[in-house]
């Protein structure tokens, strides 16, 4: 078996064999297909259904199979045995860190999640309504301009110390958007406490003098960022790719991350989720719901997945994590609408076809409010899981020599050439 595709080009009857690596074809060899002087051959792939803009070796998913694995490791396994930040470390270096490694990336965490004062007047700086993720993407782009060293992305010291100060500073950048909303204190990081759990401390301490947050609440929040930390290639991380194609410094892209996950189709699902659950507000209005969305009117928010066809493995390990949360927090009322509206779209013909299945957002806003987030802060909780994503992604992008500038083509289909005509004369 040769690697290679025939191609015949009947508008010329000329023979082409184009090399197959990695089943996939390059895009640049369709360049050599050309009728006369015309431009030769490309692809016309809008989404990037089916197009790979890259080579990566951190993030693995089979969506028929409903496998995801971070660096090899099964994310199942790394839900359970794992925390966010070894996860992140694992991200970002490819493998799992000995005990000192481990320590020492905690440590240069932990001592990195202060923020300069004038970011902080720069969050207070915003309306008291201003949606957090609004604020979020302002201060992570913000933060490029208290560094301006970070621009220097070709010496990997110098990526390192901007990869902790941004994966150290998400948690404070979003509990100050989140407290600036409620119009109360911001609340200093405590380093005495844990990633996950300083990050609660920070948006829900009021006057006690230290914040403990429920053991088993922690556990289902760093289970939460676990799962949210990469996805390969979706919408948000080839933004931050995209954007650092053009060696901008990281703040920068990633802050066009956050932009993009921002929106409803993407990391905003599950702020929609909660609000169609309290929409379709009683089981008996489900049908009818069903229905509507059947008939196109609008979408079953929390389903469907441009790679999951079968079941998104995130969405199975949440359900479990919604069981321990209810136990403290006690059963959230969205979720029997929740599991009703679940199990009808299941059996139900339009979904099943179309391979409809719940995916990572569907469960997460029910533990989300169970936490007591209001849902305008679903988003930033995600951002903060995805960073060390972006930043692996990022990273792994700026040392590929492959890589240039990313600057698609389009199929131009506008008007040609015409005289300019003075206004009277329109
Ligand atoms: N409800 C109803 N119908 C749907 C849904 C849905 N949630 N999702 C897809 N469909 C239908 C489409 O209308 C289409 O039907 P058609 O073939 O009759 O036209 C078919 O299923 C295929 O859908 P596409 O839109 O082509 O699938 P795509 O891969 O482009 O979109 C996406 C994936 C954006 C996730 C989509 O399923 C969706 O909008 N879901 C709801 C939003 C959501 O939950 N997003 C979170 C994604 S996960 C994440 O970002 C963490």
């Amino acid at each position: 078996m040769t690697d290679t595709l025939s191609v015949r080009d009947n508008r010329t009857g000329r023979d082409y064999e184009l090399a197959i690596t990695d089943g996939t074809i390059r895009a640049a060899d369709l360049k050599q297909i050309a009728v006369g002087d015309e431009p030769g051959l490309a692809t016309y792939d809008p989404g990037f259904v089916n197009t790979a803009s890259c080579r990566s070796a951190i993030t693995f998913i089979d969506g028929d199979a409903g496998i995801l694995e971070y660096r090899g490791y099964p994310i199942e396994q790394l839900a359970e045995h794992s925390t966010f930040l070894e996860v992140s470390y694992l991200l970002l270096n490819g493998e799992l860190p000995s005990q000192d490694q481990l320590d020492s990336w905690v440590h240069n965490i932990t001592y990195h999640t202060f923020i300069h004062e004038n970011l902080k007047q720069f969050i207070q700086g915003f309306r008291y309504d201003a949606h957090p993720m609004g604020m979020l993407m302002a201060s992570v782009s913000a933060l490029s301009t208290f560094y301006p060293t970070a621009s220097n992305i070709s010496d990997p010291e110098n990526r390192q110390l901007q990869i902790t100060r941004m994966i150290a500073k998400m948690p404070t950048l979003g509990a100050f958007a989140y407290r600036h909303q409620q119009g109360k204190p911001y609340v200093y990081p405590d380093n005495e406490l844990s990633y996950t759990a300083n990050f609660l401390a920070m948006l829900f301490k009021m006057s006690e003098p230290a914040y403990k947050a429920d053991e088993r609440l922690i556990k289902a929040l760093e289970v939460l960022f676990i799962l949210h930390a990469d996805h390969e290639q979706n919408c948000s991380t080839n933004a931050v790719r995209s954007v650092g194609s053009s060696q901008v410094d990281p703040y920068s892209a990633v802050a066009a991350g956050v932009g993009a996950l921002y929106g409803p189709l993407h990391g905003g699902a599950n702020e929609a989720v909660l609000a169609m659950l309290r929409r379709i507000r009683s089981t008996d209005n489900i049908p009818d719901f069903i229905e509507g969305v059947k008939g196109g009117k609008e979408k079953l928010m929390g389903f469907g997945h441009r790679v999951y066809k079968n079941h998104d493995p995130r969405a199975t390990i949440i359900k479990k994590a919604c069981d321990d949360v209810f136990e403290v927090t006690g059963v959230n009322p969205l979720l029997k609408i929740a599991q009703e509206l679940e199990k009808i779209a299941l059996e139900d013909e339009y979904f099943v076809k179309r391979k409809l299945y719940p995916n990572v957002d569907f469960y997460s806003g029910l533990i989300y409010e169970a936490l007591q987030f209001p849902p305008e802060m679903f988003t930033v909780l995600f951002a903060i899981g995805r960073t060390p994503g972006w930043l692996a992604q990022w990273s792994e992008l700026v040392q590929d020599k492959e890589q240039k500038i990313a600057r698609p083509k389009q199929i131009y289909t506008g008007i040609r050439t015409r005289d300019f005509v003075p206004i009277n004369e329109r």
